[in-house]
């Protein structure tokens, strides 16, 4: 028996790449195991949004490399972002990595490693496949035991935002098959999922560039009408491709949660222009404002980018006066990372690296109270929670998530396991809630 070691950086794509290697990894005979130290194969599915990201990739080769000097055979590869970016020039640098495989070269990973075991010759492959070939790429997946699970729907992305590395690393735009998603669905639910997420860089533009292909609204009204899928949700969101229509979804479609993750980046029009975004703070603001609308309960999630090149105080003043208005239920903030072969790259900034911590620090200390406003809101409610397993607290307890995706820990008994059950919120802690369930409520 041979055995591989993985370990995933980064979004919730890279999350759904790296179950796909693992299943190819699988087939062609490795059994996962926790440590590296326990491993033949290594692998790091790496992420680049950010230099901090990319940074911890080669922290992270450097424990292997002890490994490797005790057991030469041992082979170490790298895919993702990082991968796609640097490609040739990682093996170059890195004197004991054996294999290199790009975001459009998952597939390719078994013939690779197979290569390097019989060969010994070290490989790299990244280069961008062409849209008819990664259509029939598509992962299909291995129907697990989980309760929850995400549905990649589209991949790549068009929209060039000036600070974002994604389009360079991701590729373009494509849309899975409307037929291909709702018949994996349906095998989910009939093996006992019970949520969806469905998945993509921008999934609103879902079917928008191909030929008789259905609209992301349409798409969701579908996925919605499959019978025993009690929760569908969706990210990420752009927020200028947010139609009527998709808005229309979250009064009529049952089971979509009252949630949006909707990255707004900068509450300043100049900023958003900088950014190339194409909404001004006005449009986003009206589009929430009617989310709200239909969907009073509805809970907004954000991302920030705090320090983007040129960023003023006034400019800044505007990002929290936005937060204000909206009261997002959580916000992602991140301080503006330059990022090879991107537009803002090359744009002047003149804010020193201080005023933007301090802006930064000001934007999650305001952050910080909104979010525990609008979560202590949940203490003594009752909710309906979708239960999904084991928690990780390592105590016996359960846990599940309820419609806003809160994860809430609770003692019950095991066959509650895939039945959304109500259970009483008794305390809210910063990134989760404690429940209490009782059988006869
Ligand atoms: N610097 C800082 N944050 C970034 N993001 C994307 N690119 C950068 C960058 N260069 C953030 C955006 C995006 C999230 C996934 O990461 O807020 O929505
Ligand atoms: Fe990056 Fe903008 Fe595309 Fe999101 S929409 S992946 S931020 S380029």
């Amino acid at each position: 028996m041979k055995y591989f070691y993985l370990e995933t950086f980064g979004c919730q794509m890279n999350v759904v790449d790296s179950e796909q290697i693992s299943a190819l990894m699988r087939g062609i005979g490795y059994e996962p195991v926790t440590a590296p130290e326990l491993a033949d194969l290594v692998l790091l599915n790496t992420c680049s949004v950010r230099d901090k990201a990319e940074r911890k990739v080669y922290g992270h080769l450097g424990r292997f490399k002890p490994i490797k000097d005790k057991r030469p055979e041992l082979i170490i590869g790298v895919g993702g972002c990082v991968a796609q970016q640097e490609g040739q020039r990682m093996l170059d640098t890195v004197s004991y990595l054996d294999l290199v495989f790009g975001t459009h070269n998952i597939h390719r990973l078994p013939e690779m490693v197979q290569q390097v075991e019989q060969t010994r010759q070290r490989a790299s492959e990244t280069d961008f496949l062409d849209r008819e070939t990664r259509l029939n790429l598509f992962p299909e997946r291995s129907v697990s035991e989980s309760v929850t699970r995400f549905v990649t729907i589209m991949q790549g992305c068009d929209n060039f935002c000036s600070y974002c590395i994604v389009p360079h690393v991701r590729g373009r735009e494509i849309s899975r098959s409307s037929a291909e998603i709702l018949g994996e669905i349906e095998t989910l639910v009939a093996a006992g999922v019970r949520e969806v997420t469905l998945l993509g860089q921008n999934v609103n533009s879902y079917g928008c560039k191909t030929d008789h292909e259905m609209s992301f609204p349409h798409l969701l009204r579908e996925v919605d009408s499959i019978a025993g899928l009690k929760r569908l949700r969706f990210a990420t969101s752009h927020p200028k491709d947010i139609t009527t229509e998709l808005i229309d979804c979250f009064g009529q479609l049952n089971s979509l949660c009252p949630q949006i993750h909707l990255p707004v980046q900068s509450g300043s029009d100049r900023i958003l222009g900088l950014m190339n975004r194409g909404y001004d703070v006005a449009d986003y603001l009206d589009k929430v404002r009617r989310l709200k609308a239909v969907c009073p309960q509805i809970r907004l999630t954000t991302d920030i980018i705090v320090g983007f090149p040129g960023e003023t105080e006034e400019d800044f003043q505007e990002t929290l006066t936005l937060v204000e208005q909206v009261r997002y239920a959580d916000a992602f903030t991140f301080l503006y990372s330059p990022r090879v072969e991107t537009a803002a790259a090359s744009m002047t900034d003149h804010a020193s690296a201080r005023q933007k911590q301090q802006r930064f620090d000001r934007l999650l200390k305001l952050q910080q109270q909104i979010s525990g406003e609008i979560w202590q809101a949940d203490a003594n409610r009752v909710m309906p929670v979708l239960v999904e397993g084991t928690s990780k607290q390592g105590d016996g307890q359960l846990f599940g998530r309820t419609v806003w995706n809160r994860i809430v820990n609770f003692n019950g008994p095991q066959e509650l396991v895939g039945r959304i059950v109500p259970v009483t919120i008794v305390k809210v802690l910063r990134n989760s809630h404690l429940g209490d369930y009782q059988e006869n409520l």
